[in-house]
């Protein structure tokens, strides 16, 4: 069987779906039934012909693949791809590199390492800080914090890698009260117990901080896109010893534009940093970078030397940064994607998406009984329909109907309708559509 006429099956339905994407519906039409009748067969004794395992996997997903890649999905915070990126990641899978050091794969290596560089630059984030290019933001917040439990044991005397952490003194995890769960995830896979870490209103946090402590700041939070106030608390919380780690899942992006920088002024003093590519950058899922000013207690939580390995000292091995020993070479979608935009496109692409989110919530809160709850200030905005039952009821309506795709939230005890707009497609028309969705919910919820 010949790749080319695999690939080729392939890529005509992958542009299929993806030029559809603007008249397919955004919701996901099979049942849950349908798709385990599907993909459940028994488990193949002989083999097929590798294009029809492809243009039947197809027909299994059909309606079952949610439309996250195109303009009309507003849920959750999920990117789609920039067409550099996704080429690149196809490529990524072709070359199959097992990007762990140099010597197993040296272009995806060197790749890493300019992303990297203008990563930081675009971001706005301290030269001399180490980076990872890692598969999301969950375990960005872990390689972070790995460096910090280095660094914070070792200024205790405490060799955490050779000792591990019983008996090592404690570390305590404090967050504002706006964090996301990864951090309750990256605290438990870091070891450091959920019992240390501490939620408080970003008032208390300064006051509540001693002895060795990770504090975790946001950028950007979930329901609303609220940044912590960075100048005043970082220098404060470092003045008392603390390793202040940043959440820029989708916020740190706020850097890259002009308008919106000065929402996350001042976070360039932190420690180290969480964000993602999968998300805002618009690269395929999926791809998370890590940054740590502190470079040398980054690389001494992870490093590791073997004589089966191929190490040389002149250049940058993964194995060093990452969490993962084989990886995918994630470098090649990141790097194609900035190429494609360049900075000036990342930045349009950050003020398209916050223009959407905003121009969504200025329509939706002319409408009859809609409430906004929270006009965007980045790129999620919140709305509320009547009571919680309603406000539920008309968000169910909204993604029936295919037209837009929202989801909920908890805010201040009330249940929401966030509008995430985080797609290089997404555009007023749109917003548009989204809200005339929103119009025709309403009209059917009234009946
Ligand atoms: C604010 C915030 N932090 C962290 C994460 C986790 O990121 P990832 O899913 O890329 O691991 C998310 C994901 O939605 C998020 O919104």
């Amino acid at each position: 069987m010949s790749y080319r006429e695999v690939l080729g099956v392939a890529q005509e339905i992958a542009v299929e779906y993806l030029e559809g994407l603007d008249q397919e519906p955004v919701n996901p039409r099979a049942s849950l039934e349908e798709l385990r009748q599907r993909f459940g067969l028994p488990l193949p004794e002989e083999g097929m012909d590798a294009s029809q395992v492809v243009s039947e996997l197809a027909r299994q997903a059909e309606g079952g693949i949610l439309g996250s890649a195109g303009g009309r999905f507003f849920g959750w915070v999920i990117g789609g791809s920039v067409p550099a990126a996704l080429g690149a990641d196809w490529l990524t899978a072709a070359w199959d590199q097992a990007a762990v050091m140099y010597a197993t794969g040296p272009a995806a290596a060197v790749v890493a390492e300019v992303c990297g560089v203008w990563l930081k630059d675009l971001l706005g984030l301290p030269g001399e800080s180490s980076f990872a290019l890692v598969t999301g933001c969950q375990m960005a917040h872990v390689t972070c914090m790995m460096a910090a439990r280095h660094r914070l044991l070792a200024n205790q005397g405490w060799d955490v890698e050779a000792d591990g952490l019983f008996g090592a003194p404690k570390i305590r995890v404090f967050a504002t009260d706006i964090h996301h769960g990864s951090i309750h995830r990256a605290v438990k896979m870091v070891g450091l117990g959920l019992k240390n870490l501490h939620s408080l209103p970003a008032e208390q946090l300064v006051d509540a901080v001693s002895g060795p402590a990770i504090v975790v700041l946001q950028a950007g939070d979930i329901n609303r896109g609220v940044f912590d106030r960075f100048e005043e608390l970082i220098p404060a919380l470092k003045a008392r010893g603390a390793w202040v780690h940043i959440d820029g899942a989708f916020g740190l992006w706020a850097k890259a534009s002009a308008q919106y920088r000065p929402l996350a002024a001042g976070l360039e003093r932190a420690d180290s940093w969480a964000t993602d590519g999968h998300k805002w950058l618009n690269v395929p899922y999926d791809c998370g970078y890590a940054f740590v000013r502190d470079a040398e207690a980054h690389r001494a939580s992870l490093s590791h030397r073997a004589s089966y390995l191929t190490h040389a000292s002149d250049v940058r091995d993964q194995l060093d940064w990452n969490p993962d020993w084989s990886r995918r070479a994630r470098g090649f979608a990141t790097y194609a994607a900035i190429r494609e935009m360049g900075r000036s496109g990342i930045e349009a692409m950050r003020d398209r998406c916050c223009e959407g989110a905003r121009l969504s919530g200025d329509g939706a809160g002319a409408l009859p009984g809609v409430e906004v709850l929270s006009q965007a200030m980045l790129n999620q905005g919140l709305l509320a329909v009547g009571d919680d039952a309603r406000t539920e009821r008309v968000m169910e309506l909204v993604n029936a109907s295919g037209e837009a795709f929202l989801t909920g939230t908890t805010y201040q005890g009330r249940r929401a309708i966030r509008v995430s707009v985080c797609n290089w497609q997404s555009n007023a028309q749109d917003a548009a559509r989204c809200v005339a969705a929103i119009a025709l919910a309403l009209d059917g919820e009234a009946v």
